[in-house]
């Protein structure tokens, strides 16, 4: 353990000094570099307030808005996001880590083309990689960044140090809370968590499950005050869904409600929020986004954590 943990150390030293050579010489080109997809963290504290089914929905709203999206699966404990498609995808990032599939193989094809690539236990791995597998799979990945607007990516709920360093790498973050009181406590508990250092990563917050509007603003607004005397950090408002019960039946017919509901108040709902999601699109949001600067990230992150 001690020695995986020194070579670890070892490839994030070597990682460092490369980048800074490269950072130095080419300046913030290189981060860029055709890398362009922003690669947004969806998360929550408390389990089961809708992450997977606002992501997958999400996904479906910015495809038809015309932009390519990829879902990363992220959840280490029990991936859903391929239950609620009906899709199983055969194989995980951890056959790429392996080298015994290419990225291509690994991606299964959702419906409206999105993409969904499964976490699986290849995540947890990450850090044993030695510096030859990691530049590996930056490569892959990296034409992945090249070929996608958005990657979102659906974590586990709660803190555990995966969830902490998925939030850590991304630029943009989305937090999933329902009005449930124990629900907001524990999406506060986790934007104590979150780390603004000189990057400009930028925080929304879902209230999903909402009986009417006013909730929704109600609970954002709580969720904010207090993050703003207490944390310092202003939130961002995504966004407010309807509870419906049209979810779970969509959930049970394995049909994103977006297909399966197109009219419903939820689905609208979704489309609203995509369309937000790409208005904001700014200068600012490119610049500090990319697969390939979010995977630095990740990747130090996790370690720094273990
Ligand atoms: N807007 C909504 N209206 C009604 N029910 C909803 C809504 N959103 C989610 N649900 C219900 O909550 C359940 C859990 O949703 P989902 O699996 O997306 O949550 P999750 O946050 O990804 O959970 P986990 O933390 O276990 O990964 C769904 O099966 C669905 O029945
Ligand atoms: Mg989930």
């Amino acid at each position: 353990m001690n020695d995986q943990a020194k070579k670890l150390r070892e490839i994030i030293n070597n990682l460092k000094k490369k980048n800074e050579i490269q950072s130095n010489a080419t300046s913030s080109q290189n981060i860029t570099d055709n890398d362009n997809a922003r690669v947004i963290t969806i998360t929550s504290g408390k389990g089961g307030v809708g992450k997977s089914n606002f992501t997958i929905n999400l996904a479906l709203a910015l495809s038809k808005l015309g932009h390519k999206v990829t879902i990363l699966d992220a959840d280490l404990g029990c991936a859903n996001i391929d239950v609620i498609l009906g899709i199983i995808p055969k194989y995980t990032l951890l056959h790429v880590m392996r080298r015994e599939k290419t990225l291509e193989e690994v991606i299964a094809k959702g419906p409206e083309g999105i993409r969904l690539i499964s976490g699986g236990s290849g995540l947890r791995e990450l850090t044993a990689l030695t510096e030859e597998q990691i530049n590996d799979l930056m490569s892959n990945l990296r034409s992945l960044g090249e070929n996608t607007d958005f990657i979102l990516i659906d974590t586990g709920a709660g803190i555990n140090h995966s969830v902490l360093s998925f939030i850590e790498a991304a630029s943009e973050i989305i937090l999933v809370t329902t009005p449930e009181p124990t629900s907001i406590t524990d999406a506060y508990a986790v934007l104590k968590n979150i780390i603004l250092d000189d990057d400009e990563k930028i925080v929304r917050v879902l209230v999903n499950r909402v009986e009417n509007n006013e909730e929704g603003v109600e609970i954002f607004n709580k969720l904010n005050m207090a993050s703003q005397k207490f944390l310092n950090m202003t939130l961002q408002r995504l966004g407010y869904l309807y509870d419906d019960q049209l979810v779970s039946k969509s959930v049970k017919l394995q049909k994103p409600f977006l297909l399966s509901y197109p009219n419903s108040l939820v689905s609208k709902g979704v489309e609203t929020i995509a369309s937000r999601l790409v208005n904001e699109s700014s200068a600012e949001i490119f610049e500090v986004s990319g697969l390939k600067r979010f995977i630095h990230k990740f990747v130090y992150s996790y370690k720094k954590s273990i």
